[in-house]
């Protein structure tokens, strides 16, 4: 399904690279559904929420990272992407979130640290896979940009004339970012925007996961959908285990 040598060369040289093939639309319907039977907290990760729902006022809300683990087809998806990360890992990679956020539009200014461009720290070395789950066909519906080659660069660089990938697409566009590079999402200007994103880090855990109070769901949660093998199984033991 993907040229892991191809891919791997692409991220290397960019720090961005998107699937050639999207989740089809009725797996992203059913992903969306799911995730829209459960109360949504009021920050872009549910431990800078302060414990508060979403309102009506909320920047970002977000779901809870069980919903997204539990919701159909993504999670299949990260691990038939695995390999991508944990090669660029060098195969230690740990995946250790699984999580969708809202961002409501504005016309407003960008909101640091996500809306704004940013270098994310999860940890010493760190991959993410985005999906858009809404349709993104255009920057103001709330675009991931991306400084192509960003991640390899010296301390104190920033965006000034250089070229920048923005990712738009149909809901259910996937691609790789190494955001220790410079990103940011652009605020959508008339649709809420939902982006899910997993991480895979190589530190056990990585500092993001403590920042961000994750927690492993119990495996029999997953069924029939938890991997069989051992090593997969470690890969994941940070979000099911
Ligand atoms: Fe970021």
């Amino acid at each position: 399904m993907f040229n892991l040598d191809y891919t791997l060369n692409q991220l290397d040289r960019d720090g961005i690279y998107v699937i050639p093939e999207p989740i089809p639309p009725e797996k992203v319907m059913e992903f969306n559904s799911f995730l829209g039977a459960f109360d949504k907290w009021g920050s872009h990760v549910v431990a800078q929420s302060g414990g508060r729902l979403a309102t009506d006022e909320s920047v970002f809300a977000c779901w809870p990272m069980h919903v997204s683990i539990l919701a159909p087809h993504f999670f299949e998806k990260v691990l038939e992407l695995s390999p991508i990360a944990d090669a660029y890992l060098e195969w230690k990679s740990l995946l250790y979130s699984i999580n969708s956020f809202e961002t409501r539009p504005s016309p407003s200014n960008p909101v640091g640290g996500v809306n704004a461009f940013h270098r994310d720290g999860d940890d010493s070395k760190f991959i993410s896979l985005f999906m858009l789950s809404t349709h993104v066909f255009k920057p103001e519906d709330g675009s991931h940009e991306f400084v192509l080659g960003s991640h390899k660069d010296i301390p104190g660089m920033g965006v000034d004339g250089r070229e920048i990938k923005s990712v738009t697409g149909v809901a259910g566009t996937l691609f790789f970012a190494i955001t220790s590079g410079l990103h940011r999402g652009v605020r959508p200007m008339s649709h809420p925007r939902i982006l899910t994103w997993a991480r895979w880090g190589v530190s056990n855990p990585p500092s993001s996961y403590l920042h961000d109070q994750l927690k492993p769901i119990d495996s029999p949660m997953l069924g029939r959908r938890f991997p069989a093998d051992d090593r997969t199984r470690r890969m994941i033991h940070l979000i099911a285990k």
